[in-house]
C-alpha cells in the first residue's frame, strides 16, 4: 500500500496555478497548518505574501479589520498603487467606516426575509431546468445546470434581461477566470501579466465591458441597486458600476462552482446519496456541507497596517497577508474528520462565506437557499445520475472553479 508522504515546505508554492488545475492542494495546506501556520510565500513578479491557514488564526485576523486591512491594498494578490486601489474599490475592498455606509445601503435586499420571497421561483426554475436536461442522458452538469440557476435568479433580483445572462456569465468568467486560458485566451498566462489592467477590478479588461453594461442599465433605472437608498443616501455612478460588477461575479460564479463541486462530491460518495434519499430532511445540513466542501473562494488578501507577530513570524506593516478559507475549512483542529464529506455534519460553522469580519458574504442567505432548494429538487434524480468523464478544473488559486463535469442519467423520470 502506498503511504502518502507529507510535502516538503520548500516544495510548497501557492502561486503555482498548474497545481490548482490538478487539485486543491489539501496536502500542502495540512503541512502548513501543522508546521508553518504563518508561512512566507515568494511570488514571481510580486512582493511575496504571508499565508495564514488555521481556522482560529483567520478568525482572529478577520476580527481586526483595521489591522489586517482590505482597503489599504485591496483583496487580491496584485501589488497596486493607492490610485489603482481607489479606482477599483468595491464594497469588498473597503474598510470601516466607508464600508459600513455602503453595506448598510445594500444590506436590506439580502436579509433572510428578503431572499425568502425567491424560494418558489428558485424551485420552479430548477425543476424546469432538470426536466429539460435529464432526457439528454449525457451532458455537462456545469453548462446545463450550475450555470443556469444562479444567473437566472440574479437576473430576477437585479432586473437584468434574462436573454443577457450568457453575456454576463461570460464576462464573469473572464473577470474571475483571468488566469484561465480557456476563458481569456492568450491574453493572460500569469498574474504578473495583468499589471497593465491593474486599475480595473480583478485586473481584467472585461471590467470595462461590464461597466458599460451596468451604465446602460442605469439609464433604464431597473435594478435594485439604483433603488438602494438609506436616509436619502444613494450609490454614486462609480459605486454603482463597481457594485454591479461585484454582485454579478460574487453572486453567480460562487454559487455555480459550489453546485458543480456539490454534484461531484455526491456522485463520488454514493453512500451519502443513499443517506439523503432515506432522510430528505438532511438537505439543509447537506447544503451547508456542500458549501464547506466546495469553498468556492480559496482566499482573500489583507494588508497589515502595523507590525504584528504571528506564530513567531514578524509580519511587517505593508506586508500582504492571505487568508486561506479553503484551508480553514479542512482544519482538523476545528472540524471532526474534515476530509470526510458528511451530509449530516452538525455543527458546521465553516468559513466559505468568510467569518468574523465586516465583509461576511452579503449573499450568504441567498446562496444557502439556492443550494438547499437545488438539492431538494435534484434528490429524486441522484440515484440514477453518474459521473461520465474527467472533471475540468479552473486554472486559479483564487476561485475553486469547475469548468466542466460530464454526467450520465440512466433513470426514467
Ligand atoms: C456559495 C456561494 C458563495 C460563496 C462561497 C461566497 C463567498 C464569499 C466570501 C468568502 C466573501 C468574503 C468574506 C470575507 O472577506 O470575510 C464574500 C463576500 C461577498 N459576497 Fe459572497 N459568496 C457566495 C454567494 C454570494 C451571492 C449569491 C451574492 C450576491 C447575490 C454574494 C455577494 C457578496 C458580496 C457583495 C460580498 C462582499 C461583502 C462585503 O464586502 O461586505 N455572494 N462572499
Amino acid at each position: 500500500m502506498a503511504i502518502a508522504t507529507s510535502p516538503d515546505l520548500s516544495d510548497i508554492d501557492l502561486t503555482d496555478l498548474e497545481t490548482f488545475v490538478d487539485r486543491t492542494p489539501h496536502d500542502w495546506f495540512k503541512r502548513l497548518r501543522d508546521d508553518a501556520p504563518c508561512f512566507w510565500n515568494e511570488e514571481a513578479g510580486g512582493r511575496g505574501f504571508w499565508s495564514v491557514t488555521r481556522y482560529e488564526d483567520i478568525l482572529a485576523l478577520q476580527k481586526q479589520p483595521l489591522v489586517f486591512s482590505a482597503g489599504v491594498g485591496g483583496t487580491s494578490l496584485d501589488d497596486l498603487t493607492p490610485e489603482q486601489v481607489e479606482a477599483r474599490m468595491s464594497l469588498l475592498d473597503m474598510d470601516p467606516p466607508r464600508h459600513t455606509r455602503l453595506r448598510a445601503l445594500v444590506n436590506r435586499g439580502f436579509t433572510p426575509k428578503a431572499v425568502k420571497v425567491y424560494e418558489d421561483r428558485i424551485r420552479a426554475l430548477i425543476r424546469s431546468i432538470l426536466v429539460e436536461t435529464m432526457p439528454e442522458r449525457e451532458f455537462d452538469f456545469t453548462e446545463r445546470v450550475s450555470i443556469e440557476l444562479p444567473m437566472q435568479i440574479l437576473s430576477d433580483i437585479m432586473g437584468t434581461p434574462l436573454e443577457d445572462r450568457h453575456t454576463l456569465v461570460n464576462l464573469g468568467d473572464r473577470l474571475l477566470g483571468n488566469t484561465e486560458p480557456e476563458f481569456v485566451g492568450d491574453l493572460v498566462k500569469d498574474q504578473s501579466d495583468l499589471s497593465q489592467y491593474a486599475h480595473l477590478p480583478f485586473s481584467s479588461p472585461a471590467a470595462l465591458e461590464m461597466f458599460d453594461y451596468a451604465l446602460g442599465l442605469a439609464d433604464l433605472n431597473v435594478t435594485i441597486l439604483i433603488n438602494s437608498e438609506l436616509d436619502g443616501d444613494t450609490l454614486s455612478d462609480h459605486e454603482f458600476k463597481l457594485f454591479f460588477l461585484l454582485l454579478i461575479t460574487a453572486g453567480n460564479e460562487t454559487t455555480r462552482h459550489t453546485m458543480s463541486h456539490g454534484i461531484n462530491a455526491l456522485l463520488s460518495n454514493r453512500d451519502q446519496i443513499d443517506r439523503l434519499v432515506a432522510n430528505p430532511e438532511l438537505c439543509g445540513s447537506a447544503a451547508e456541507e456542500i458549501i464547506r466542501w466546495a469553498t468556492a473562494v480559496h482566499h482573500f488578501r489583507r494588508t497589515a497596517t502595523q507590525d504584528v507577530e504571528l506564530h513567531g513570524q514578524q509580519i511587517k506593516e505593508g506586508d500582504k497577508v492571505v487568508l486561506w478559507f479553503t484551508s480553514a475549512n479542512r482544519d482538523e483542529r476545528f472540524f471532526d474528520n474534515p476530509m470526510q464529506f458528511d451530509v449530516g455534519r452538525t455543527p458546521n460553522k465553516h468559513m466559505a462565506f468568510g467569518l468574523g469580519g465586516p465583509h461576511y458574504c452579503l449573499g450568504s442567505h441567498l446562496a444557502r437557499l439556492e443550494i438547499k432548494v437545488w438539492l431538494e429538487e435534484l434528490l429524486p434524480y441522484l440515484p440514477d445520475l453518474h459521473l461520465n468523464g474527467e472533471v475540468a478544473r479552473m486554472r486559479s488559486n483564487f476561485f475553486n472553479g469547475i469548468k466542466r463535469i460530464p454526467v450520465r442519467y440512466d433513470g426514467s423520470r
